[in-house]
């Protein structure tokens, strides 16, 4: 894919009660057989942290063409390797917690008609622009490794999270967040454990706000997924985020 300039029609917005029922049927299109939200997990994220909620919407139709889901979590209440469901109480969202300073990531979609158009690039922006806003030092996510279904009898999972990092193989999900300026921590092996796409693989990525996060905040860091320097290859870091 070619860098391009996300569509000027396409607006961000907080997500409201009546975009529930385009959000479920995005999700049935994306997600099929992994399930999607319900309507009890919306209105538990509205109710809960109705700013961490956010719609992308065609001004020229009216139409919803892409959604993100977040919550605020206490980092050290959590291990590394834990799964999604464990970081958003199996997606209702009750462990959302505002003495926490992690924005955690637990979904993005962008309807399947729409993707490649620059629109989940503005869903990220929205993201990292509300991080900045609450004053929190990062965001946090699992990226579910979705084309290692295709590589399992070849590589271990860490493997394909090196390669990708590398850019010798490509994933729908993990390439898309590296390239959003998010770096890999570690890899979950049992993040959504019926998901067949990723075998139930996911990377733990993070972006880190400067303008919040203090030098304790990243010190320390396993260098195991860090982006070789080739003079070809862009840092991930917030040079890249071009949004400050
Ligand atoms: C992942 C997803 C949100 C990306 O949204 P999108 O609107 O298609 O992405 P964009 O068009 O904004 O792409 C942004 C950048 O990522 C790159 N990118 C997107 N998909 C990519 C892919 N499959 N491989 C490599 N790069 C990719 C684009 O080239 C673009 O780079 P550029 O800025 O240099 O042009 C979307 O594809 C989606 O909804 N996927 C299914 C749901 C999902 O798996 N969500 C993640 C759950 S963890």
């Amino acid at each position: 894919m070619s860098p391009h300039r996300p569509p000027s029609n396409i607006i961000i917005r907080q997500t409201t009660p009546e975009d529930f029922n385009q959000i479920i049927e995005m999700g049935r299109l994306i997600y099929s057989d992994l399930g999607t939200w319900s309507m009890k997990h919306l209105e538990s994220h509205q109710h809960i942290f109705p700013q961490g909620q956010l719609v992308a919407v065609d001004q020229d139709t009216g139409k919803l063409v892409g959604s993100s889901a977040s919550l605020i979590v206490l980092w050290d209440d959590y291990d590394l390797r834990d799964s999604w469901h464990d970081f958003t109480d199996h997606g209702m969202f009750t462990n959302h917690d505002t003495q926490g300073h992690t924005l955690y990531g637990a979904d993005v979609m962008v309807h399947p008609h729409q993707q490649g158009r620059g629109i989940g690039k503005i869903i990220y922006k929205a993201r990292r622009d509300l991080t900045r806003r609450l004053e929190l030092r990062r965001i946090r996510a699992g990226a579910r490794l979705r084309n290692y279904g295709k590589f399992k009898d070849q590589m271990s999972p860490e493997d394909y999270v090196l390669r990708i990092i590398c850019g010798e193989i490509g994933d729908p999900t993990l390439s898309f967040q590296i390239k959003q300026g998010f770096r890999v921590l570690g890899v979950v092996r049992d993040y959504l454990h019926h998901d067949e796409e990723s075998c139930g693989h996911a990377a733990v990525i993070e972006w880190v706000n400067h303008q919040a996060a203090t030098r304790k905040d990243t010190y320390g860091r396993d260098r195991k997924f860090a982006k070789p320097r080739k003079r070809s290859m862009k840092p991930i870091d917030d040079a890249e985020d071009s949004d400050q």
